[in-house]
């Protein structure tokens, strides 16, 4: 989002989230980044890269921040199926401006179709839909019909399947005495050593022995940090785990 807004020539304020604060931003500082210029907050929960929920309490907070300043809420719920009990989709304020956006990709593990969808108010839609149809024309109609069939799917197994590697991931991380928090929900741990080192290095490294592993300056300022992906399943991982241990020795 960042980078689009950034080349849309939009100015952007990032709230920056800490490991030490579990992930969550501060109302505050939310607050300390709206001037008389803005227009929008976006929101991703379940997070990625962090898996982070946020508490019910601290997102009334940010709701409200936004109807006293009368901005958008762009909120990515892409996650929405993995998550813990705690989330709560933005939906659900009833807030007229809202705007969240879906995906098949996660939910439906449907990457490859490239389909999503937005549910917001209709005059946001009447503008989205324009904007569509310069840079998109549309998606083809065989996809459409195969996304709106699959709404009716029932993904639970998809759920417990990732939560199960999820589980196994974060009982390796411990193992290896790694610092992160037990992710409330996306398919990713959000990972460091204790001693910081260069991730991008690392995962160039790795790469060589057939593991991928996200570093964290993709998602920011967050070098030391790197992102393990729950997408495979528990014997791979597992084996990744193993080439991890010995690269981070190394
Ligand atoms: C938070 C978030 N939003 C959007 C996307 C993009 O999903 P899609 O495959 O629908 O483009 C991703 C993909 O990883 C994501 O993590």
């Amino acid at each position: 989002y960042r980078q689009c807004a950034i080349h849309s020539g939009i100015k952007v304020r990032t709230v920056k989230k800490k490991l030490e604060h579990k992930w969550e931003p501060k109302s505050e500082e939310s607050t300390s980044c709206i001037n008389e210029n803005t227009k929008m907050i976006v929101l991703n929960y379940p997070n990625n890269p962090t898996g982070k929920v946020l508490p019910k309490k601290l997102l009334d907070e940010i709701v409200e921040i936004a109807k006293k300043h009368d901005l958008f809420i762009l909120s990515d719920e892409i996650y929405s199926n993995y998550s813990n009990d705690e989330w709560k989709s933005i939906l659900s304020y009833n807030y007229q401006k809202s705007i969240i956006t879906q995906s098949f990709s996660k939910s439906h593990s449907m990457t490859g179709y490239r389909i999503g969808y937005v549910v917001s108010s209709q005059d946001v839609i009447n503008k989205l839909t324009r904007l569509q149809a310069l840079c998109l024309t549309n998606v083809s109609e065989p996809i459409q019909y195969t996304a709106m069939k699959s709404l009716n799917d029932d993904v639970d197994d998809n759920v417990k399947t990732i939560d199960e590697r999820l589980t196994r991931l974060q009982e390796i991380c411990k193992e290896m005495d790694l610092e992160f928090v037990n992710p409330d929900g996306a398919m990713y741990i959000f990972a460091r050593t204790k001693n910081p080192i260069n991730t991008s290095e690392l995962c160039e490294r790795l790469l060589e022995e057939g593991l991928a592993i996200a570093p964290g300056i993709g998602f920011g300022d967050y070098n030391e940090f790197f992102r393990i992906s729950a997408c495979q399943d528990i014997k791979t991982l597992n084996e990744g785990m193993d080439i991890l241990k010995t690269k981070i020795k190394d």
